[in-house]
């Protein structure tokens, strides 16, 4: 479920400084690869559409953004969440953040970040994550109102300045554009992070300090001004007189070039916002509930359950947690947090009142504030609920205390300031609980993590019914989440579960694993028990039949004859790849070595340098090693090569380049699908199945060439799995009814006609292996149309997943060990 914030819908983007057609060309000068070749990262992205455009109009196909206002994010996501090169992180860029893996950006860009940071002696920590983020010899652009001098001298420690334009904007003074290099500091990497951040602030104060004293912020002249025409006793500053008018305020308060920057308009609206919000009271209502937590923290942390058998508690630091808080008892106990409450409550309640007709006992794990678990205990069932978050443990004990309709009266949205585009924003009253929770009626929460306190052989079969939201997705481990919650619930008992998996915070690749897991996981558990089957050891047995007969079935679609290639080819090549995963010396120790270095044609090392371990005689074997085990390393060189070796080898002078570049394609898939096979039994503990005998007969299946599709070429995204993409604009008109597609299926590009056929990037080919995916191993079959046509909200996994799921799994644990 999602925060409930500043709702940026309404308010879509802001864009600070300049808007992307004024830097275009500083972007266009950098000696950079577009496509997938280069990583970007955009660090404080805000609501700009900043990175949208560095992905659309300059090509960039793995475009990072970070920023690390929550409600920011959220709605970055929401924005572009139909562009798949887009990725949007929290993360704080002043510490050192595991957001970007060390060395891996090829390019950051920093419009008004860095100016953001300098005002809150922050900065340093900004320049050394973006030092330690970008490779050796990236680019670092940074938009900024400082002065070219201070700049250049904040930045020289760790950059060479290779770029400078001065770019003017409609309204205000010029803003520089930097672009500078990473510099190879002897000795800088081996420096902790912490003595580097060290060093760069101490330079940082020092620039401060000087610039300053050069240029006063408030000069001592203006100060003498500012205080004879506004005079105030200084006795009593809650009754700071306003003697002037608005206008006379203004102008005294502002210089001239700040009046460029602050239009009177908005002036006059944030003092409007000011007056007409109760500022005095709001304040102490927030620091009220602020204080009454803090008492509770104090008194009861003693009486705290000590139930957390193992687990220390962490007490949190900072505003963040609490920020968080407040915004968690908006969306649970405020009014305007009931649409978001009905989205991921409703569908829970329903279940449970569908599946429970007496009165049971329920157990709601991760309870956060407690109103699902109030909603089920007010609906007559015995509940129980626990919470791992000191903080969301004590709100809830909060509640509990202050539970008469409306007694709270926080400004939720007033501790963090940043990207909230109105005054209104931050100084928002919520009225909480909306409810008057009668005493008895808020369950009692346990103290600690699910797993810990009920994986113990006395909570076994204990309750009729698990209800959770959004507990999967924050459990240190979902495989032992599911035993414990099978553990659980008595023999025929329900559970219901509601989460999007959204652990793709960060680009490590681990993260990667757990999400897919995650999917996986949650299809199986939506699947099986939103339909309300008990859950029983025959179900776990007969779950593990189905998954393995999914897998059989995959691998017989594997080594079957496909679209372009027969199943001699296929076969022989799925082969080489299902035994190279994982077990390939040669290619491990490479891996492990880091080789090739950069910049050298892998194609050419892959099958020259690597003595690898074959299984078959195939012409194509040393690239399916590479794919299946070097996924990090593959790319259009590669991919041509691969290209080469199939003309080669098929010799059909009829065919074109594109029919080569989609055979390419169809064995990538099979090797990505091969690798997904080992990585999931690996993962799951299943013994991957050998694989099955080519069919016979084996020829090519169903069309021969691309142009039998499209009327123009295929376009190919050099991803991992190299997903060709074609254009809706392209697909023949004849071809859904020839091969007996529904139409709706190809139409979701939306009103671009130039965006690919559908989510999915579909072309045929793919198309058809996808469906083979869907068929066999995510998705109920029953469900596949269902997939197929609706982009709706309720499905856990779309089709976008489905398609890199085979390549995402290959890179998740293949280039993990
Ligand atoms: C001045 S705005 C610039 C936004 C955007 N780049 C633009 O050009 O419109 C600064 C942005 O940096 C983000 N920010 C500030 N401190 C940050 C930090 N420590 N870590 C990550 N982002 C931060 C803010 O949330 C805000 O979105």
């Amino acid at each position: 479920m999602d925060e409930v914030g500043p709702d940026y819908s309404k308010s879509g983007c802001y864009e600070w400084l300049l808007p992307f057609a004024d830097l275009q060309p500083v972007f266009e000068k950098l000696e950079l690869e577009r496509g997938l070749e280069s990583s970007v990262v955009v660090v404080g992205c805000g609501t700009s559409d900043l990175s949208k455009d560095l992905h659309l109009a300059l090509g960039f196909h793995q475009v990072l953004s970070i920023d690390n206002d929550e409600a920011v994010i959220r709605h970055m996501k929401a924005r572009h969440r139909d562009l798949k090169g887009l990725t949007f992180a929290l993360g704080d860029l002043t510490v050192y953040s595991e957001v970007v893996v060390d060395g891996n950006a090829d390019l950051v860009v920093d419009k008004s970040t860095l100016d953001c940071l300098l005002c809150s002696d922050a900065a340093a920590g900004l320049i050394c994550c973006v030092y330690r983020m970008l490779r050796a010899g990236g680019f670092y652009v940074v938009i900024s109102f400082h002065d070219t001098d201070f700049l250049v001298s904040l930045l020289s420690m760790a950059f060479d300045l290779i770029g400078l334009v001065d770019l003017q904007r409609r309204v205000g003074p010029p803003v520089r554009a930097l672009t500078l290099r990473k510099k190879e500091i002897e000795g800088l990497d081996e420096v902790s992070p912490r003595r580097a951040v060290q060093q760069l602030r101490e330079q940082l104060r020092a620039f401060e300090a000087g610039r300053l004293e050069a240029a006063p912020l408030l000069s001592s002249e203006r100060k003498q001004a500012l205080e004879a025409a506004w005079p105030h006793d200084e006795t009593d500053a809650k009754t700071f007189p306003i003697p002037l008018s608005v206008d006379e305020a203004y102008g005294l308060l502002f210089t001239d070039a700040e009046k460029r920057e602050y239009a009177k308009a908005d002036f006059q609206s944030d003092l409007s916002d000011f007056r007409t919000t109760s500022e005095a009271d709001a304040v102490a209502a927030t620091l009220q509930l602020v204080e009454k937590l803090e008492t509770l923290l104090r008194k009861e942390s003693q009486t705290a359950e000590k139930g957390a058998r193992g687990s220390g508690v962490n007490i949190p630091v900072g505003t963040k947690p609490v920020q968080t808080l407040l915004q968690t008892l908006v969306r649970e106990w405020a009014a305007e947090g009931l649409q978001e409450r009905k989205a991921c409550f409703d569908k829970l309640l329903g279940a449970l009142d569908s599946h429970l007709t007496k009165a049971g006992r329920v157990l709601v794990p991760a309870c956060s504030l407690g109103r699902l678990a109030f909603e089920v205990s007010c609906r007559g069932h015995s509940v129980e609920a626990c919470e791992s978050r000191l903080l969301q443990w004590f709100g809830m004990e909060l509640l509990r205390q202050n539970g008469q309709a409306e007694v709270l009266r926080p400004q939720p949205f007033a501790l963090n300031t940043c990207n909230r585009l109105k005054f209104s924003d931050n100084h928002r009253v919520t009225a909480m609980p909306d409810v008057t929770i009668e005493e008895g009626r808020l369950p009692r929460q346990h103290f600690g993590e699910f797993i810990t306190l009920y994986d113990r052989s006395d909570a076994k079969e204990s309750f009729d019914c698990l209800l959770t939201s959004y507990a999967l997705d924050l459990c240190p481990n979902v495989f032992r989440f599911v035993r414990t919650a099978a553990h659980v619930v008595r023999p025929g008992g329900v559970r219901f579960r509601r989460s999007p998996v959204r652990r793709v915070a960060r680009m490590a690749r681990a993260g990667l694993l757990v999400k897919l897991l995650g999917d996986v996981l949650g299809n199986a558990l939506t699947g099986h028990y939103e339909k309300g089957k008990p859950t029983s050891e025959a179900r776990t047995a007969e779950r593990k039949k189905n998954c393995l007969e999914c897998i059989t079935k995959l691998l017989e679609a594997v080594v079957g004859p496909g679209d372009l290639l027969s199943s001699d080819v296929r076969a022989e090549f799925a082969a080489e790849a299902y035994a190279a995963w994982g077990s390939c010396k040669a290619c491990i120790a490479a891996k492990q070595a880091k080789l090739p270095q950069k910049g050298t044609d892998f194609a050419k090392y892959n099958e020259n340098e690597i003595e690898h371990d074959f299984t078959t005689s195939g012409p194509f074997r040393a690239f399916a090693h590479a794919i299946v085990n070097r996924q990090q390393k593959l790319d259009e060189g590669f991919f041509q090569a691969f290209v080469e070796r199939l003309k080669q080898f098929v010799g059909d002078p009829k065919l074109g380049d594109d029919d080569f570049q989609a055979m390419a394609i169809e064995l990538n898939t099979i090797a990505a699908l091969c690798a997904g096979v080992r990585a999931f039994c690996a993962a799951t503990g299943y013994e991957a199945p050998p694989l099955p005998a080519k069919p016979n007969p084996c020829k090519p299946g169903r069309f021969l060439r691309v142009s039998d599709y499209s009327t123009g070429p295929l376009q190919t995204n050099r991803v991992i799995a190299w997903v060709p993409t074609l254009p809706a604009s392209q697909l023949r008109k004849d071809v859904p009814e020839r091969f007996g597609i529904d139409a709706s299926m190809w139409a979701f590009a939306g009103a671009n006609p130039h965006g690919p056929t559908s989510k999915a990037s579909a072309a045929p080919l793919t198309c058809w292996e996808f469906l083979k995916i869907m068929d066999v191993m995510y998705v109920p079959f029953q469900d596949a149309p269902r997939f197929l046509k609706v982009p709706g909200k309720d499905r856990t996994l779309n089709r976008g997943q489905l398609e890199v799921a085979a390549a995402d799994y290959t890179s998740g644990k293949a280039c993990n060990f």
